[in-house]
């Protein structure tokens, strides 16, 4: 069914003749305009196999034989007894059941791509442990880190970017059908049985509900814009990484593009896609939110909205992760750029610690070093090369071991608390990201 229904010709004929599945007391067809505002078979055709599969659930229910989905080219196909598949059903409780069924399996596929994402990050870092750079903030240089520890602080983002769409499962994993259009069902139907005839964990509790309830899709709309701004906040870090002015990474060219005007460039197109994307997941979230707001209960036509949303998020997701794993599977880190971005004064921190080791408290020793910093400056000097003597004017408690400071392995090697930049402490991010990744195996292949 790829291409739209109406465009068979029987079908077509069908419409021009007014002949809507509700169309029993309508005396006219819909005029060109109407039609054209409530279609939605261009978008809602992707729905096609769930909807067959509701419906060879639901035809089993009514002891009906039949094979196909769409009821009205069923009824083309086999004749009038195709008319006997809506029975007690309405197009409101099986919109929502395909929406739930088509975005179950979805989710499945968009987990299996963060999983590529996370492996990729975990062999990064375990290969490239002893890379060094500025850690920065206020995009400032503040302390030296590992490259492995900025690659595992997305690592975790998108753990948990993991466990949160995961999480929406269950709420999505509740049967719609069977509610009707609003009331429920007066026919007997055993909605326990096609709950699992088609793979639903449980029964959508209250008929009202489930034909209006479009949470799922405002979750997931939310879910896919949060790890949109993720793989954003990523791109932006490695697009600044990837300036001359940086060098910190070269990106590879099949993720790179150039400028048709001036030769020497290499732009870091897909990671301003990924960033510009974001920004399309946010409006596609906050538009259907607003499509929401104010609806009263149980269906309206509005509801229709869901779709376009809700597709264009999943597409682009997929299409943004895909395309993230492989920047970073491609990506070239220069440990030696990385590494002349050090400075000295990127360890003043570690002087106050010094202090503060000798039994000063932090707040003075913070003090203190901001005195040290001065005399630097005036001095024309780097706080490593202050004279002892003129340390000792400012603080008696400075000794000879002030020169063992100025060692960045050294300085790094001291943040060794869990979560921290010590190489063993990288190491535990690492194994405990791996670890998730294994405990998601059993579901998907990764490819390596
Ligand atoms: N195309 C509609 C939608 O996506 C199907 C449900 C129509 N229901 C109705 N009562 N008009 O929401």
């Amino acid at each position: 069914m790829s291409e739209s229904i109406n465009s068979h010709p029987d079908c077509s004929r069908s419409v021009q003749n007014g002949m809507k599945m509700w169309g029993g007391r309508f005396a006219a067809g819909p005029s060109s305009s109407m039609d054209a505002l409530n279609k939605s078979i261009s978008f809602d055709q992707r729905l096609w196999q769930v909807d067959i599969d509701g419906s060879v659930a639901y035809a089993k229910e009514t002891d009906e034989d039949i094979h196909t989905a769409n009821e009205r080219r069923l009824t083309e196909i086999i004749g009038p007894v195709g008319g006997k598949l809506h029975t007690g059903r309405s197009r409101n409780d099986q919109v929502a059941t395909d929406l739930r069924m088509w975005l179950k399996d979805e989710i499945v596929i968009i987990e299996g791509l963060l999983v590529k994402i996370l492996d990729v990050l975990c062999n990064r870092a375990e290969t490239e442990l002893d890379i060094v750079m500025p850690g920065y903030t206020h995009l400032q240089r503040a302390q030296p880190v590992r490259w492995s520890h900025f690659l595992m602080s997305y690592a975790v983002s998108f753990k948990s970017d993991y466990v949160r769409l995961n999480s929406l499962l269950p709420e999505i994993d509740e049967l719609p059908l069977g509610s009707g259009a609003v009331a429920g069902n007066p026919l007997g139907i055993n909605r326990e049985y096609l709950a699992s005839l088609l793979a639903f964990s449980n029964v959508a509790l209250n008929s009202m509900h489930a034909v209006s309830d479009r949470d799922f899709v405002a979750q997931f709309l939310q879910w896919a814009a949060l790890t949109g701004i993720h793989l954003s906040r990523l791109s932006e870090d490695l697009i600044i990484y990837s300036t001359k002015e940086f060098r910190f990474i070269t990106m590879s060219d099949q993720y790179s593009s150039g400028s048709s005007l001036m030769p020497q460039k290499k732009n870091p197109d897909v990671l301003e896609l990924l960033r510009g994307k974001a920004g399309r997941l946010i409006g596609n979230h906050t538009g259907f939110m607003c499509t929401l707001k104010g609806l009263p209960s149980t269906y309206s036509k509005d509801l229709q909205e869901d779709k376009e949303p809700l597709f264009d998020s999943v597409d682009q997701i997929k299409i943004m992760l895909d395309a993230a794993h492989g920047v970073l599977a491609t990506l070239t880190i220069n440990a030696n750029a990385c590494r002349s971005a050090l400075s000295f004064d990127m360890l003043a921190t570690d002087v106050a610690y010094y202090l503060v080791r000798k039994g000063v408290p932090f707040r003075e020793a913070h003090h203190i070093v901001g005195k040290l910093v001065v005399l630097a400056e005036g001095k024309q000097c780097h706080l490593k090369d202050i004279a002892l003597k003129d340390l000792q004017s400012i603080d008696h408690r400075f000794a000879d071991d002030y020169a063992q400071i100025w060692d960045f392995e050294k300085s790094m090697e001291q943040y060794s608390a869990t979560g921290s930049t010590a190489h063993a402490a990288v190491w535990q991010q690492i194994a405990t990201i791996r670890e998730f990744i294994m405990n998601t195996k059993e579901r998907f292949t990764i490819e390596q």
